[in-house]
């Protein structure tokens, strides 16, 4: 299995990094995506620990709740994605529930990111919330970058919209939650050709261990509730999505 989306520098990890690490080895996570939203010197250096190590790779990216901190930002992203482990701009994208930052300026850093991404060639791990039309709207301008949405929680047309535009789709912790048989019913449409998994830890831990804090071990629970719900096997849904991997990040 690979957690493609979960955040190891988070300080919710401080007192045991390294043991939660080894527990998702020991679970079968044999590879993770280490999400890097922060850019202060030590979650830097702790991003750059982490994906050295074998079977972690890397994605960096300035969240929409951080877009008005860009300008800090902006001197540190390219040199830090000319590692060879990071294989992803993001998380990026536009945040209308929490409206962390003005949507003007979400826009306009959202839109200078996935001009880098196309500039470096990468994909994008894209964060949409409660603002779907104007993500579509931006998205449409770069056509040529190759775009995942993360943590989706849209419903039917949404999915069929991105479907529509080639984008790869990803599901969380939410997929498995009891109240959350509209999101399943969505899901039952998406074909696992385009799928994607992941824990988003620390945040969203699924149904047996919801409310706590997740971590990348979890993610067994997210394949299990994909497989009964498009009814194949767990072997062959972690075959058909490290596929998948393979052609979305390259690895
Ligand atoms: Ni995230």
């Amino acid at each position: 299995m690979i957690d493609t989306h979960c955040h190891l520098t988070d300080k919710k990890f401080a007192s045991d990094r390294d043991a939660v690490i080894s527990r998702a080895r020991e679970a079968g996570v044999k590879r993770m995506i280490c999400v890097l939203t922060e850019f202060a010197p030590e979650d830097i250096s702790l991003f750059n620990d982490l994906i050295s190590r074998d079977g972690i790779w890397g994605a960096a990216g300035c969240h929409p709740h951080e877009a008005d901190g860009y300008e800090k930002i902006k001197g540190i992203l390219p040199g830090l994605l000319e590692n060879k482990k990071i294989v992803a701009l993001g998380e990026i994208g536009l945040d209308y529930h929490y409206d962390n930052s003005p949507r003007e300026i979400q826009i306009d850093v959202f839109e200078k990111q996935l001009q880098m991404a196309k500039e470096k060639k990468l994909p994008v791990i894209v964060h949409c919330r409660e603002a779907g039309d104007d993500c579509a709207a931006v998205l449409k301008n770069f056509r040529d970058v190759k775009t995942l949405l993360h943590c989706f929680s849209g419903d039917s047309a949404q999915l069929e919209h991105w479907l529509g535009q080639g984008y790869f789709v990803s599901f969380a912790g939410p997929i498995t939650f009891k109240n959350a048989g509209a999101l399943r019913e969505t899901a039952l449409k998406m074909p696992l050709g385009r799928l994607l998994l992941e824990t988003d830890a620390p945040y969203l831990a699924p149904q047996p261990v919801r409310g706590k804090r997740n971590e990348p071990a979890y993610v067994s629970h997210n394949y299990d509730q994909f497989a009964r719900l498009k009814v194949v096997k767990k072997e062959d849904l972690i075959a058909s999505l490290s596929l998948n991997v393979k052609e979305f990040f390259g690895i």
